[in-house]
């Protein structure tokens, strides 16, 4: 019985290390905090995507056109996002995520994940939008 309740205490223990360590997920296909403006830029939410507390961290989105999009945290400073269109420089299809950079289904290029152009056949970087930043939020466009 001293067992049990030793490999449970263990568990928890082990459960609260990982909140406190700040674990986050580094890509969300983001299903809130995310708000297409009346002017079509669009709005992200820095406090309702964790994502994007960590170097690395992604958000991916729709315009109101439903082009996808993805916000990427570049840096340590609170100013380092980029956004970048998904669609492959090469032939236009969809990249999507894989591990720390984008990859094309379509021809297999590569991109880092600020949308630099690692691999081809795709030779131009993903394309950049412009994002404005402010304490709570991320406007891209
Ligand atoms: S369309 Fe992406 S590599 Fe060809």
């Amino acid at each position: 019985m001293q067992n049990d309740k030793d490999v449970s205490r263990r568990a928890v223990l082990c459960g609260l290390a990982v909140l406190t360590l700040g674990l986050v997920p580094d890509t969300a296909i983001a299903a809130t905090g995310v708000k297409v403006l009346a002017n079509g830029k669009v709005e992200v939410s820095l406090s309702r995507n964790p994502a994007l507390k960590k170097v690395g961290g992604t958000v991916q989105f729709q315009d109101r056109n439903g082009q996808s999009f993805a916000l990427v945290r570049t840096g340590k400073s609170s100013s380092a996002y980029r956004a970048i269109n998904l669609s492959c420089t090469h032939e236009g299809e969809k990249v999507v995520k894989s591990g720390t950079k984008w990859v094309c289904p379509e021809h297999r290029a590569e991109f880092a994940l600020n949308g630099d152009v690692k691999v081809g056949p795709a030779k131009a970087n993903l394309v950049q939008v412009p994002v404005k930043v402010s304490a709570t939020k991320v406007t891209v466009g």
